[in-house]
């Protein structure tokens, strides 16, 4: 892969000042190229989220870059002002939440939701607007848009709810896509379908796309490559296959060891009750 997006180099990320200080990651490296899926994989607490906020520049108060570069298309992130964040944010790096119930707003229909993210950061109007809403909708395989457009979150199941969120996540155009764990509260067959959405709009946008997630199943369904962290560390990082099937860290196996399927990862198997295993 050469058009390399996003390239993470020493990250380091510490919560509180002074002596109260603490670092929880320390000293992360990866790259995401454009069209290439990159999963983070880890315990709980390893830092996944965590490095995901620093990329979105939405670490919160307490929480700030103390080391190391983000460099997303020439830019320096860690080094970003917050206003230049602002304007970057929805446009050109995305993020997919873990629960597209709590991410839509019930007030207000899909169609508005994401009418107000184009209007942040385009100038459609009018009939374009809607033809833009419509045409997204349909990108994320909802069958009817206009049906869509129309109807209220509650009225689309949790499956849909996250087709919606992605739609929000990519119509703008991003180049880089950021998915914390976003199948997690779906079910199993619904988990395969966003998994293949997913790849489908990786592969015919060319979008990068940073994939968070503890099912290593659905992480080497998607992904190429795979960084391993622990404890705020990377323990492995390279292509997918080779992590999982000839692990060289003692914790990537037992991670391995905690899902009693994964030797299907060379297989690569896209039948759609796969996944159902977690590491959590
Ligand atoms: N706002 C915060 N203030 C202080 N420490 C934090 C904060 N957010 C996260 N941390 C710490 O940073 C570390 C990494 O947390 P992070 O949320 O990135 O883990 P994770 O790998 O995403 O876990 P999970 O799989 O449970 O989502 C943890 O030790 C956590 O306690
Ligand atoms: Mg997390």
């Amino acid at each position: 892969m050469t058009n390399i997006l996003l390239s993470v180099e020493g990250l380091r990320v510490s919560y509180g000042t002074g002596r109260a200080a603490t670092e929880v990651l320390h000293g992360l490296d990866f790259t995401v190229s454009a069209g290439e899926a990159v999963g983070l994989v880890g315990e709980s607490g390893s830092g996944k989220s965590v490095a995901s906020l620093a990329v979105l520049g939405l670490l919160g108060s307490g929480g700030h870059v103390s080391g190391g570069r983000i460099m997303f298309e020439g830019e320096d992130l860690a080094r970003a002002k917050e206003s230049r964040m602002r304007a970057l944010r929805g446009r050109r790096v995305s993020m997919i939440f873990q629960d597209p119930a709590t991410a839509l707003n019930p007030a207000f229909t899909i169609g508005s939701q994401l009418a107000d993210v184009i209007r942040a950061h385009r100038s459609l109007r009018g009939g374009a607007l809607g033809d833009e809403i419509e045409s997204v909708l349909q990108r994320v395989g909802f069958r009817e848009p206009r049906r869509a457009a129309k109807s209220y979150p509650h009225e689309l199941s949790g499956g849909m709810k996250q087709r919606a969120m992605i739609a929000a996540a990519i119509v703008c155009e991003p180049s880089l896509l950021i998915a914390d764990e976003p199948t997690t509260a779906l079910d199993v067959t619904v988990q395969a379908q966003i998994v293949g959405l997913l790849r489908k709009l990786v592969d015919e946008l060319h979008i990068g796309l940073v994939f968070i997630t503890h099912n290593l199943d659905l992480m080497a369904e998607l992904c190429t490559r795979a960084v391993v962290l622990k404890q705020g560390n990377v323990v492995e990082h390279g292509d997918v296959e080779s992590i999982f099937l000839r692990p060289s860290h003692p914790y990537t196996q037992q991670l391995i060891d905690s899902i009693p399927r994964l030797p299907n990862v060379s297989a690569r198997s896209t039948e759609s009750g796969r996944g159902a295993n977690h590491v959590k």
